[in-house]
């Protein structure tokens, strides 16, 4: 992680033990739109935690670290980031058949390669799993959870974070993490935001794409989309201050 990214300069470098990883910013809901007060951050990573293996419920508690800190850099909600990133992989070891079977429940309509790759809408069936069990209704909190696979065109800033916090979690490898690191440190032109999550989506999705193309599996349009989507936004950033 580039030390422009770690806390501040007088604080203990960012650490990812597993007691770190829980993130205590907010041991009780301040009172937003959509969030029950009973659904804390305590709350959505204990309700979770059964629902996955332990390894699964490190890389969470990992995504909800680096979503914490990447927040407070971008001035987003931390409960909003947090209760995402807690719930956004609760339906990751539901079985494809189950998952398709879900989302037809749920009403979402399946695309030819959902229908075929079933794992691709644990996302949008974890969104509408806590929408009906946990009755949170935040819509950037369950665009955020939705989205966290495959991105969107346009995403919230929320949601840029939880997507971004998704593929920075540590176990990720260094050759994708350390290139979007890098791309959230680039100064954003015309503006005093201390992450350019724009730039860093980018990077993330043409990584991504170069991933899936290395070894041969099937690309969502969606990928593509919002690929173009970032690669417009960071062009016309350069173009106007060019
Ligand atoms: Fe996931
Ligand atoms: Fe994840």
């Amino acid at each position: 992680m580039p030390k422009s990214l770690t806390k501040n300069k007088n604080e203990k470098p960012f650490k990812l033990t597993l007691k770190d990883k829980a993130v205590k910013s907010a041991k009780k809901s301040a009172r937003v739109p959509g969030v029950p007060a009973a659904i804390t951050l305590d709350f959505a990573r204990e309700w979770t935690q059964p629902r996955i293996s332990k390894k699964r419920f490190e890389h969470v508690c990992g995504v909800a670290a680096v979503g914490d800190l990447l927040a407070k850099k971008a001035g987003v909600s931390r409960l909003l980031v947090g209760l995402a990133c807690y719930l956004h992989d609760c339906c990751k070891e539901t079985k494809d058949k189950e998952l398709i079977e879900k989302a037809r429940a749920f009403g979402l309509k399946l695309t030819a390669i959902e229908e075929l790759n079933g794992h691709l809408l644990h996302g949008p069936v974890a969104a509408q799993t806590i929408k009906a069990e946990l009755k949170i209704t935040n819509v950037e909190v369950l665009a955020s959870i939705s989205e966290h696979t495959l991105g969107n065109a346009p995403m919230s800033d929320i949601s840029k974070v939880v997507f971004l916090a998704d593929c920075l979690e540590e176990s990720r490898p260094k050759d994708f993490t350390e290139p979007i690191w890098q791309a959230l440190s680039v100064p954003v032109p015309g503006s005093n935001k201390k992450v350019n999550l724009d730039r860093a989506m980018l990077v993330a999705c043409d990584l991504s794409l170069s991933h899936l193309l290395n070894v041969g599996k099937p690309i969502h349009p969606k990928t593509v989309d919002v690929r173009n989507h970032f690669l417009g936004i960071v062009r016309t950033v350069e173009k106007s201050t060019n």
